[in-house]
């Protein structure tokens, strides 16, 4: 795979709703890191190998939407926890579907291993690959894998 026609070395990295409670809510499920820290991690795994990262979070759908739509022809690759509009939100699924580059789903927990609701996802559909449950190492192997993908292909 190689970089998406025109975009920059950027990956853009979005956060659903309820991440910006992380360090403090249900640290059973999520651990004690901030969303600070799972950002300056997937920062650094994006500097290393020459990228630059661009971070968006919000609680609403519509907000999400129009990172992925500024993203297209913009950034070579999208790496998203869509936390839990990954389980409903039709709208990401489409405009994940309008964008060009790979896009890889990621979740701090492993959502397979949880209720059922949870065992559904309209991201996967459209996502090039996933990484879930590996709590605070997600975010530096998303990114790195994906920037690896562009770089370096797949490896067939
Ligand atoms: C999550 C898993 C989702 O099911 C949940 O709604 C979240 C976080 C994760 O990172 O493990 O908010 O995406």
């Amino acid at each position: 795979m190689t970089r998406n026609e025109g975009t920059e070395k950027l990956v853009l990295l979005l956060s659903g709703p309820n991440l910006d409670l992380l360090g403090t809510r249900e640290p059973e499920v999520y651990g004690t890191d901030t969303l600070a820290d799972h950002v300056e991690r997937a920062r650094v795994a994006a500097e290393k190998r020459g990228y630059g990262l661009e971070h968006v979070q919000s609680n609403h759908e519509g907000d999400l939407i129009e990172a992925i739509h500024g993203a297209r022809g913009r950034c070579a690759a999208i790496v998203i926890n869509a936390a839990a509009f990954t389980h409903y939100a039709w709208g990401i699924h489409d405009a994940l579907a309008a964008y060009d580059g790979p896009v890889i789903e990621l979740h701090i927990s492993n959502p397979y291993t949880r209720e059922a609701w949870r065992h559904e996802t309209v991201v996967a559909p459209v996502a090039t690959g996933s990484v879930c449950g590996f709590k605070g190492l997600g975010y530096e192997i998303a990114v790195d894998g994906v920037i690896r993908l562009l770089e370096e292909g797949a490896g067939e």
